[in-house]
């Protein structure tokens, strides 16, 4: 396979630095390094931007998580996709709740909601759901469990930023919802997290247990952390929160290609994005049919890479089959589509800034897979 010029699964769209080097000078001339007046630029450009009243910047998604499901006063055991990240599952084992692993809906790979009212027993108090790769989870469904069970409802919207359920940005639904700031998310501070709430209450707990529990006067109130967020971080979050309804549709505009490059194709489909949402595509992803396509994803993979190309089995292996994570599966429980979407899910090269070029070049390489696998020429 002739090697193209490497291609990244993804890279950080950056603002332009002179647009982000006055205010680092200002930050640093103001003696005040975190969580101080572009802390708050950042919040009051994401209470604008999504339209939800309150936003606590925190120093990550994982930071916010382990504060939320501390301060919502959970016990027991909570609900929660064994198809996410592993920050989700630790979040809660932080707290000393222990993760119930839900099964995902094999089209949109979100938590199935039929699934989560499966798994309520006495010792539920919440759920916590995942919007996979930026695609809205069914929060219709899920609030009603959550309202007829009387459990507490909130949500990583880790790879939330650029997409929106029903016309709406995400952050309103449920308790909370937790965006992160890293390097791999469309709005990118480096490192970082906010929590969006619409209640007040919850918004200003969170302001003090981001500091480890102290509001100020030295008497602390609660078991706290330090996730403070610094004004670098926040400088450049901020900046990433104007430029993001552009990047958010130049990803759209690369999916379309994605989509008329893949489409026919044997044994592959994408993540299914109800029509009445927007997906942020913070990742692309897709399933490869080995029946169909006649290779697996692995040997998709394994191709692209010789070819240069990176992807990524995300995500592989699936949290209930973690070496951390394993023994919280019920006893006979199974997963079976979290396995199937897990073993079969790539994610390909996609960023903001990415040339429509070297899509093209993906999809190429793509369909070279199936001529080296067919024996045709
Ligand atoms: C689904 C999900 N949840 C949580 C996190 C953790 O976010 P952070 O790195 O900001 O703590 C990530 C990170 O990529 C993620 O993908």
């Amino acid at each position: 396979m002739k090697k193209t010029p490497h291609i990244p699964l993804t890279r950080p769209t950056m603002v332009p630095f002179n647009a982000v080097e006055p205010h680092l000078r200002k930050a640093a001339a103001s003696g005040f390094l975190t969580n101080a007046t572009y802390v708050r630029k950042l919040e009051d450009q994401a209470v604008k931007l999504l339209g939800v009243p309150h936003a606590v910047a925190v120093s990550s998604a994982t930071a916010g998580l382990i504060l939320t499901a501390k301060l919502l006063g959970l016990t027991g055991e909570v609900i929660v996709p064994s198809f996410t990240f592993f920050a989700t599952i630790e979040a809660l084992l932080w707290n000393g709740l222990t993760p119930v692993f839900c099964d995902c809906d094999p089209q949109t790979f979100n938590a199935d909601p039929a699934s989560v009212e499966s798994l309520i027993t006495k010792k539920t108090s919440a759920i916590l759901a995942v919007h996979v790769f930026g695609n809205p989870v069914d929060l219709t469904g899920l609030k009603r469990i959550a309202n007829a069970h009387k459990l507490k409802l909130f949500f990583d919207a880790a790879h939330g930023f650029g997409a929106s359920y029903r016309g709406k940005p995400l952050g309103r639904h449920g308790d909370a919802e937790v965006f992160s700031l890293t390097p791999t998310k469309l709005a990118a501070a480096g490192e970082g997290g906010i929590v969006m709430t619409r209640s007040r209450d919850l918004a200003e707990q969170l302001k003090i247990a981001r500091d480890y529990g102290n509001p100020g006067d030295y008497n602390c109130r609660m078991v706290g952390l330090n996730a403070r967020m610094a004004e670098w971080n926040a400088i450049f979050g901020w900046q990433s929160l104007l430029r993001l309804p552009k990047w958010a549709e130049r990803r759209r505009t690369l999916v379309v290609h994605y989509r008329n490059g893949l489409s026919g194709l044997p044994g592959i489909r994408f993540q299914k994005i109800p029509r009445e949402n927007v997906c942020s595509y913070k990742d692309l992803s897709i399933l490869v049919n080995p029946e169909e396509a006649g290779f697996t994803r692995d040997n998709l993979a394994d191709h692209l890479k010789a070819a240069n190309i990176d992807s990524r089995r995300y995500f592989y292996p699936p949290a209930h089959k973690q070496d951390a994570f394993k023994k919280y599966l019920k006893k006979k429980q199974r997963l079976p589509i979290t396995d199937y979407v897990s073993t079969n899910v790539l994610s390909l090269p996609l960023y903001s800034h990415q040339k429509v070029s070297e899509v093209k070049t993906v999809i190429r390489v793509i369909k070279d897979c199936y001529r080296r696998y067919s024996g045709r020429p």
